[in-house]
C-alpha cells in the first residue's frame, strides 16, 4: 500500500477494480466411515465440511490450509444481511459474534434455531457454531468491545415519507461510541443512502467516550439475493469497499480474503464451485459506495418496470412479452436477467430502496421521475392482474380463488412488500372466498389474513375454485398434475402472475388461461366442461348443473 493513497486523495479519488488470482482449495480427504455413503465418490460435502468444522484440530489445520488470520468480528442486527453475513464470514474463518436487540431471535439462534428460510444457511450456522467460530449474545456493548470489526446490518426500513429509517443506524453509533475501548472499523453494511457515513462518522466522534480509541468508517453494501444469499455472499460478482483510510482498505480486504480467493467450503456446490472469474474488488469512496447500492437496486427495478411496461403492450399488438425479452437479452448491453414480466417486483429492497432513492434525489434537488415512473409502473400490476380476475369470472363476490405462491419471490418466506398480499386484501374485499398454498409463507401470510384458508398442497389449494392464481415464481409450480388440477376446479381457469406456465400448452390441456404480455388467442378450451358446485356454501348464487363449452 504505497503512495497511491496519497496520490490518489490529492488528484481527488480514482476507483480501483482489482483482479484476483485463484488457487484451488485442496479437497478434503474422504474418512473410511463415509466412504460409500450416499453419493458415488464422496458424501455429502455439507457432512465433510461439517465434520471438519466439528472437529477442533483439523480446523485449525483447515485454517493453516486457508491461511490468513483470524479476525474478530460483530454483527450488530440479526435480520438477513447480519445473518448471512456473519454466518458466511465465520465460514471464511473468522470468528464471528453477531448480536440483536430482539431477545427471542437471540434465543432462538443460540437453540440453533434461524429464523427466517434461506437454503444453506440453517447448516451452516449449526456448523460454525460448533466450531466456534460463530456465536450469539443478546449483550451488545459485549459485541462491541470483543471486536477489531464491527458490521452494522440494522435495518433501515422506509418511513412514511419513504425516506430510509436511519434512526437504528443512529442508535448503534452511539452505542460503539461510548462501548468502544480499543480502536474498532465500524463497517456500514445496512441499505442507506449517500452520505449517511460521514454522519455516522461525525456521530461516533461526537459520542466517542475514550480519547485514544479511534473508530474508523467503511461502507461495504451488499448485494445478496434473498433465497440465494449464502451464494450470493460466496460467489458475488463484486464487493464493493467505500473508505477513507489505508488502513481501513488493508482490514477490509483481510476479511474478504477468503472469498475474494475463493478459499471457503462452499455448501452450495458441495466442495465443486464451478470455475469462475474472481468477483471484483472496487475500493472507492464512501459516498460513492453507498449509493452503488441504491443506484443498483433501483436500476434492477428500472429494469422490471421496463419489461412490465412493454409487457402491457404485448397485449394490445399481439406479440409475446417472452419473445420480446429473450431478443432484447441477447444483446450483452442489455442482459438476460430482470426481464421477466409479471406481478412486479416485491420484498424488502427493491420498493424501498427506490423510494429512498428518489426522496434522495429530491432533497438534492435532482429530477428522478424515471424512477417515479418505474415506481408507478410497479404498482399498477395488481390493478392490471385484478382486471383480468374480474374480466374472466366477471363477478368475483361469491367467487372461490385458489393461490399458488404468497412469499414476494421464490425461495424465501419473505412476504414483505409482496404483491400476493395486495391481491388477497382486494379479493376478500370484494367477497370471494379465497385458499392458499405457499411451500415456505404460509405461516407469516396467516399471521395478516387468518381468515383464508392454507393449504397442504397446491392441489387443495385447487380443489373447487372458480379461479387459479399463480403469484410467486416457484419452480414446483411449474411440474403440476394439471390434468388433476383440472379436474379438482369448478372451471379450469388459470390467471399466472409471474408467466410461469407456457400458454398453448395450458390451453392444450384445456384451460383457460390469462397472464402478462403474452397472445391467448382462442381461448375456446374444448374440454371445459362447468362441474356442478354442490359444494358451493349457502348464499353464492349458482346456476343449478349447467354443462356448456366455455366460449372466451
Ligand atoms: C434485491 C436485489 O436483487 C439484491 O441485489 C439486493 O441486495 C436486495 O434486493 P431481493 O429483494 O432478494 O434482492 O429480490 P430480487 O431477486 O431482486 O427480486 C425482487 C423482486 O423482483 C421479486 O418480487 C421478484 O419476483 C421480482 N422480479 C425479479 C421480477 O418481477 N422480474 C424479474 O425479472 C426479476
Amino acid at each position: 500500500m504505497d503512495g497511491r493513497w496519497a496520490g490518489a486523495r490529492k488528484s481527488g479519488w480514482v476507483a480501483r477494480r482489482e483482479e484476483v488470482t485463484i488457487t484451488a482449495l485442496p479437497q478434503p480427504s474422504v474418512p473410511d466411515s463415509l466412504r460409500g455413503e450416499g453419493c458415488s465418490r464422496r458424501p455429502p460435502l455439507d457432512k465433510l465440511l461439517f465434520m471438519e468444522l466439528g472437529r477442533e484440530a483439523d480446523t485449525v489445520s483447515l485454517e493453516s490450509k486457508i491461511g490468513r488470520c483470524k479476525l474478530r468480528i460483530s454483527m450488530i442486527g440479526c435480520g438477513y444481511v447480519g445473518l448471512v453475513t456473519g454466518t458466511c464470514l465465520a465460514e471464511a474463518g473468522h470468528q464471528v459474534l453477531c448480536t440483536d436487540n430482539d431477545a427471542e431471535r437471540i434465543a432462538a439462534l443460540k437453540a440453533g434455531v434461524v429464523p427466517i428460510y434461506e437454503p444453506h444457511l440453517d447448516a451452516m450456522l449449526a456448523a460454525n457454531c460448533r466450531s466456534q467460530n460463530l456465536s450469539f449474545t443478546r449483550n451488545a456493548a459485549e459485541a462491541v468491545r470483543a471486536a477489531d470489526a464491527i458490521f452494522i446490518c440494522v435495518g433501515t426500513p422506509p418511513l412514511e415519507n419513504g425516506e430510509a429509517d436511519l434512526s437504528a443506524i443512529d442508535n448503534v453509533a452511539r452505542l460503539v461510541a461510548s462501548e468502544a475501548l480499543t480502536s474498532k472499523l465500524v463497517v456500514e453494511k445496512s441499505t442507506v443512502p449517500a452520505q449517511t457515513g460521514q454522519q455516522l462518522k461525525r456521530v461516533l466522534g461526537l459520542y466517542r467516550r475514550h480519547g485514544a480509541v479511534q473508530l474508523r468508517v467503511a461502507s461495504n453494501p451488499e448485494f445478496l439475493r434473498e433465497g440465494t444469499a449464502v451464494q450470493d455472499f460466496l460467489h458475488p460478482d463484486r464487493i464493493v469497499l467505500g473508505v477513507e483510510e489505508e488502513e481501513t482498505e488493508k482490514q477490509l480486504r483481510e476479511i474478504y480474503r477468503p472469498i475474494l480467493e475463493r478459499r471457503f467450503r462452499c455448501p452450495v456446490h458441495l466442495g465443486a464451485c464451478p470455475p469462475a472469474k474472481s468477483p471484483d474488488l472496487l475500493i472507492t469512496t464512501m459516498n460513492s459506495a453507498e449509493l452503488i447500492k441504491h443506484a443498483s437496486n433501483s436500476f434492477l427495478a428500472m429494469k422490471i418496470s421496463y419489461a412490465n411496461m412493454i409487457a402491457d403492450l404485448c397485449e394490445k399488438v399481439g406479440a409475446d412479452i417472452k419473445e420480446v425479452t429473450r431478443a432484447m437479452g441477447l444483446d450483452p448491453r442489455i442482459g438476460p436477467r430482470f426481464l421477466d414480466a409479471g406481478l412486479g417486483f416485491g420484498g424488502f429492497c427493491l420498493p424501498k430502496d427506490i423510494q429512498a432513492f428518489i426522496r434522495l434525489a429530491e432533497r438534492c434537488g435532482v429530477d428522478f421521475t424515471m424512477l417515479k415512473e418505474a415506481e408507478r409502473v410497479n404498482k399498477r400490476r395488481v390493478d392490471l392482474l385484478l382486471e383480468k380476475i374480474r374480466k374472466a369470472l366477471w363477478v368475483i363476490k361469491g367467487k372461490r380463488v385458489g393461490i399458488l405462491g404468497l412469499a414476494f419471490k421464490a425461495n424465501t418466506d419473505d412476504i414483505r412488500f409482496a404483491p400476493s398480499l395486495e391481491v388477497i386484501r382486494a379479493l376478500l374485499a370484494e367477497g370471494a372466498q379465497v385458499r392458499a398454498y405457499d411451500q415456505e409463507a404460509m405461516d407469516k401470510t396467516s399471521a395478516i389474513f387468518p381468515q383464508i384458508h392454507y393449504c397442504r398442497d397446491p392441489y387443495e389449494a385447487a380443489q373447487d375454485v372458480d379461479a387459479l392464481l399463480i403469484l410467486t415464481e416457484w419452480e414446483e409450480f411449474r411440474q403440476l398434475d394439471w390434468e388433476r388440477i383440472s379436474d379438482l376446479m369448478l372451471r379450469p381457469m388459470i390467471i399466472d402472475g409471474r408467466n410461469l406456465l407456457d400458454p398453448a400448452a395450458m390451453m392444450e390441456r384445456g384451460f383457460e388461461y390469462h397472464c402478462f404480455g403474452r397472445p391467448i388467442e382462442n381461448q375456446t378450451a374444448p374440454k371445459a366442461i362447468i362441474h356442478a358446485p354442490e359444494v358451493f356454501l349457502a348464499g353464492a348464487h349458482v346456476p343449478s348443473a349447467p354443462s356448456t363449452e366455455i366460449v372466451t
